[in-house]
């Protein structure tokens, strides 16, 4: 018999493409295979996200066109996970019946089992968690198995949830309460990585910097004496510190509680690359705080300079959103003089878009025009674009270290590789370099996006095992 094949579809964040490997992974360990196309897919999987976009818009869009196809091939299994599928759940179901199986953020680890039981029974399967169990680690997408995009860098969940209440934000409605994923079972979790040959791990989180918090309370409610403290400081450098990793990324801290010892393992643990992520949001005190962030802009920037000082050479890049409720003229001026100070490498700048049920949401009557958010967003591209050029301009003649990704997206006879800093560089190579291999190329030409550059040597080649297609029988 032929295996039954799947696909995933995933919006949004990287939380929720990891999530998607994880989904991935299971339905493999259940005997099905990656489908060609969605057209042959036995298993569909839409992974939604509602953090901004319009998510109902695009699930109900990709919903219909699903329909079409079931009529055709009455077999087929469509299933909804994630951000949306934990708000809405039900209500997916009565407005298309053709879906099989919903599941929230919390029980991604029952995918393939949902599957399965959807097939016995026959009907519709809503299955949505309230909340993970803090003992569940089954429930942690990292410690599920995972069928990785690429082999030679991973993504690492080391914590779930967020306990902060930003009045934009979703995430705490659907993702729930914080809790951290258990130390050992992090470090354990990378060290296997880097026995199938990935060299570069990012670690995910909704606010790193609190990370283990709950760990040692945990502790110290047991009758342990240990202070009640966060611990992303100490897994930064345990991390680092596994043997063969070379590039230890992280996202996202948030500014009000970024450590001075996080810093200070950024700035001595060799493999912590130079990079921070650091969402600002908004330039103006005012709407930081309508916002609840719980920082300053001049927090922000002091922040901003202990940790340019005590690392050298290291890219900032943020998250801003323009037009949140409420937001002047001049509040905006503030933002765009923010961002020319902190003169950042990037930015992902986002148009508000209220999230039913945020507090921020309530605010109708303060709702920017969408001609002002438009007109403002452009504004803001051209500082961050001016400061990421200007940076970039900067690295001109100096040698970078390069992660191999392939051939550019754009133009097949460039190779592209990601520097330490997160920047693509573009460059020619005599001959193909294998994705996962590490090379030195120094930079040639800037862009506000990316990097141009000359190949110097091979410094490492890839130490993963190339994956061979197995052919099925049938
Ligand atoms: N509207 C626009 N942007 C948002 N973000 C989160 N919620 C919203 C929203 N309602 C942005 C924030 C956050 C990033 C992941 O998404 O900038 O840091
Ligand atoms: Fe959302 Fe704020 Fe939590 Fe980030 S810190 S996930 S923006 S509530």
């Amino acid at each position: 018999m032929t295996a039954k094949t799947y696909m995933v579809r995933t919006f949004g964040c990287q939380m929720n493409e990891h999530d998607s490997e994880r989904i991935a992974g299971l339905l493999e360990a259940d005997g099905l295979r990656p489908a060609a196309s969605v057209d042959d897919a036995d298993v569909v999987v839409l992974n939604t996200c509602c953090i901004r976009e319009n998510a109902d818009n695009k699930l109900y869009g990709n919903l219909g066109q699903l329909k079409t196809l079931k009529q055709r091939r009455p077999d087929m299994q469509i299933v909804v996970g994630g951000c949306l599928a934990q708000k809405d759940r039900d209500l997916i179901v009565a407005k298309a019946p053709h879906v099989d199986v919903v599941f929230g953020t919390h029980n991604v680890h029952r995918a393939a089992e949902l599957v399965g039981e959807q097939r016995v029974a026959g009907r519709s399967i809503v299955e949505i968690l309230e909340e993970t169990a803090a003992d569940d680690h089954e429930s942690f997408p990292s410690a599920l198995p995972a069928r990785r995009e690429v082999s030679y860098a991973a993504w690492v969940t080391i914590q779930i949830g967020c306990d902060n209440s930003c009045a934009f934000c979703i995430v705490p409605a659907v993702r729930g309460r914080e809790i951290s994923r258990g130390f050992d079972d992090i470090v354990d979790e990378v060290q296997a990585l880097v026995a199938d040959g990935v060299t570069e791990v990012t670690l995910l989180g909704q606010n790193v910097n609190s990370y283990g918090r709950d760990l040692t309370l945990a502790r110290r409610r047991a009758g342990e004496s240990v202070r009640v403290r966060p611990l992303f400081a100490d897994l930064l450098r345990a991390v680092g510190e596994v043997e063969g990793i070379r590039r230890v990324r992280y996202t996202s801290p948030h500014p009000k509680d970024l450590r001075p010892e996080t810093i200070v393992a950024m700035a001595t643990v060799p493999a912590v690359c130079e990079h921070l992520h650091l969402p600002l949001q908004a330039g103006s005190d005012r709407v930081l705080a309508a916002m609840h962030r719980g920082y300053t802009a001049e927090r922000y920037l002091e922040r901003l300079a202990a940790a340019r000082a005590a690392i050298p050479d290291l890219a900032v890049t943020t998250d801003i959103i323009v037009g949140f409720p409420g937001e002047t003229d001049d509040d905006f001026e503030r933002t765009l003089q923010v961002a020319a100070e902190a003169a950042y490498d990037s930015a992902y700048t986002f148009i508000y878009s209220p999230r039913p049920g945020t507090e921020a949401a309530g605010r109708v009557d303060e709702f920017v025009p969408a001609e002002v958010c438009t007109e403002r967003f452009e504004r803001l591209r051209v500082v961050v674009e001016r400061s990421a050029l200007a940076r970039h301009r900067a690295r001109i003649g100096a040698t970078e270290e390069v992660m191999i990704e392939g051939p550019s997206r754009k133009d097949a006879s460039l190779t592209t590789g990601r520097t330490r800093h997160n920047k693509l560089v573009h460059f020619r190579s005599p001959e193909p370099l294998r994705a996962g291999s590490y090379a030195e190329v120094t930079v040639t030409g800037a862009a506000p996006h990316h990097l141009t550059g000359e190949l110097l040597r091979v410094t490492a080649p890839a130490r993963h095992r190339t994956r061979i297609p197995v052919a099925v029988a049938t």
